[in-house]
């Protein structure tokens, strides 16, 4: 045969393969992008302002709920906590697949064309964490650390992929305290500040450095502590109004932050200090921020039981609504089946068209299931592609060279119709009242911070990146092996 022909019955014979061999290889960089996309500028003093953030959430903050919560009026998204030495040995790699091209002088071309464009960063056996390109702009990266070293090693692994950084000095749970991170930091204030200056003095300028702390029992201790990490040249401070030993059922402290507001303000250093604590969604957030005189706030449990909260019009029905097209998405995004079902789970919201007992149905389904298999009747056509699509398109149709997606700074302005009851969602006076009809497995335990060690245990990407039969090697299954659920 000759040796084009011969060529050509291999690609046709292979072209099949290639599709389902590995759809992931390395990169230096992120995908291509469209030369259409609006550019979209730095985050700057001004974008951590007049805005509702995604609070940073293990497990919960997994990147499916940050692209919703980004769709439906997110202004920025904190990722989950990583803890900077998980990710040191960590290896970049990117969704995406050969695609036969042409044949041409006996040589088959090849091109390297992004799949979904997810950016895994893979630890010995799992993913420690993944992002996308189209959260970029809105992106904060948290990171856990007790070593300003170690904590710029790790930043400077995921900088090109995030838009600001940010230390944890909040999490009072013993694994980062034990290890003189999180809410350890809040009493050792020579380290936080001196892994906040390792941090701003590595980071490009167009990184931002911004720390997330709690209030320390005393008003005076914590003014002097602001006034500390304030001076490094973080761009942005979010206090969760909280003690270190207050649960998440104690209410937060709301009243006290005022005072912050206005000693942060009288430095005149011009950043935001961002509200955190039992804040319940988008129209919520006026009252938080009239309570507190606070430039944002920041939402957790409220996101996690439904990342439309954003929006001043949140989803309910979710089990028509918010849970098919999560559930179509996270496959598309190949997110690990056990995060998928656990962010599901704790999905909860106002039933109004829908009944109470499709709404059982859809829960107990995803209680019982095992992959994504198992949840197809409720997803219908497994049509992510299109779903993620949307997600994309709303985002990038936010105004050029605004961080802000169109709306946003009237959506939170402080105005007299401050804690108006028109959402449904905003109708319970505490997050606390938002049940969760799941699965004991599934839920947070109560005045549980961070459910588990940082790590989204998403699985582990192949980083086979030619196929076999151009590299000469046996083709591996590109899918990692089911992990029990
Ligand atoms: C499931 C879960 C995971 C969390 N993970 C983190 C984390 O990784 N980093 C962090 O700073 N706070 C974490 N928190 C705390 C939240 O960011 C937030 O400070 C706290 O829940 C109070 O906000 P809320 O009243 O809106 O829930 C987590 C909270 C929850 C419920």
């Amino acid at each position: 045969m000759h040796v084009l022909s011969f060529a050509r019955f291999r690609l046709k014979t292979f072209s099949a393969i290639f599709e389902r061999m590995s759809r992931r290889s390395h990169s230096a960089s992120p995908p291509s992008r469209s030369p259409k996309r609006a550019r979209i500028e730095h985050l700057n003093l001004d974008s951590f302002k007049d805005g509702v953030m995604l609070a940073p959430m293990v497990r919960s903050g997994a990147l499916p709920t940050r692209l919703f919560a980004l769709k439906h009026g997110a202004t920025l998204v904190w990722g989950p906590e990583i803890v900077d030495k998980a990710m040191l040995h960590a290896e970049r790699v990117v969704d995406r697949m050969w695609k036969f091209a042409s044949v041409a002088f006996e040589k088959i071309n090849l091109l390297n064309i992004a799949v979904t464009g997810v950016v895994s960063f893979n630890g010995k056996s799992r993913a420690i964490w993944t992002t996308h390109p189209v959260e970029k702009p809105y992106l904060i990266y948290q990171i856990g650390s007790a070593d300003p070293e170690i904590a710029v090693q790790a930043a400077k692994m995921v900088m090109n992929d995030i838009s600001g950084i940010d230390l944890n000095c909040g999490c009072p749970k013993p694994f980062s305290t034990h290890a003189g991170m999180g809410a350890a930091l809040l009493t050792n204030p020579d380290l936080l500040c001196s892994i906040l200056t390792a941090l701003r003095e590595a980071m490009p300028p167009h990184i931002t450095v911004t720390a997330k702390i709690r209030f320390l029992p005393d008003q005076k201790d914590t003014l002097k502590l602001v006034e500390r990490i304030v001076n490094t040249g973080i761009s942005a401070l979010t206090v969760h109004c909280r003690t270190r030993n207050m649960r998440d059922k104690d209410r937060a402290m709301i009243e006290r932050l005022r005072e912050i507001v206005d000693f942060v303000k009288g430095m005149g250093k011009d950043i935001a200090v961002i509200e955190n604590g039992d804040c319940l969604g988008a129209e919520d957030a006026k009252r938080v921020r009239n309570v507190t005189g606070a430039h944002s706030v920041m939402i957790a449990r409220a996101a996690e039981t439904n990342p439309s909260c954003f929006s001043s019009t949140p989803l309910v029905d979710i089990d028509k609504t918010l849970v098919p097209a999560y559930l179509r998405v996270a496959k598309y995004l190949d997110n690990h089946w056990s995060l998928t079902k656990f962010c599901v789970s704790q999905f909860k919201a106002p039933i109004v068209a829908s009944t109470k007992a499709e709404d059982k149905r859809v829960r107990e389904t995803i209680i019982k299931a095992r992959s994504y298999d198992d949840v197809t009747e409720i997803v219908g056509d497994w049509t992510g592609e299109n779903d993620f699509k949307e997600i994309v398109e709303t985002i990038e149709a936010r105004a050029a060279g605004s961080l802000l997606p169109s709306g946003a700074a009237e959506k939170v302005a402080t105005d007299a119709s401050s804690g108006t009851d028109v959402q449904a969602l905003s109708r319970a006076s505490s997050v606390s009242q938002i049940e969760t009809e799941v699965a004991e497995e599934y839920v947070t335990p109560e005045g549980t911070q961070n459910p588990e060690p940082p790590g989204s245990g998403a699985p582990l990407i192949s980083d086979r990146t030619i196929p076999a039969l151009i590299s000469g090697e046996d083709p591996l299954t590109p899918t990692p092996a089911p992990l029990s659920t």
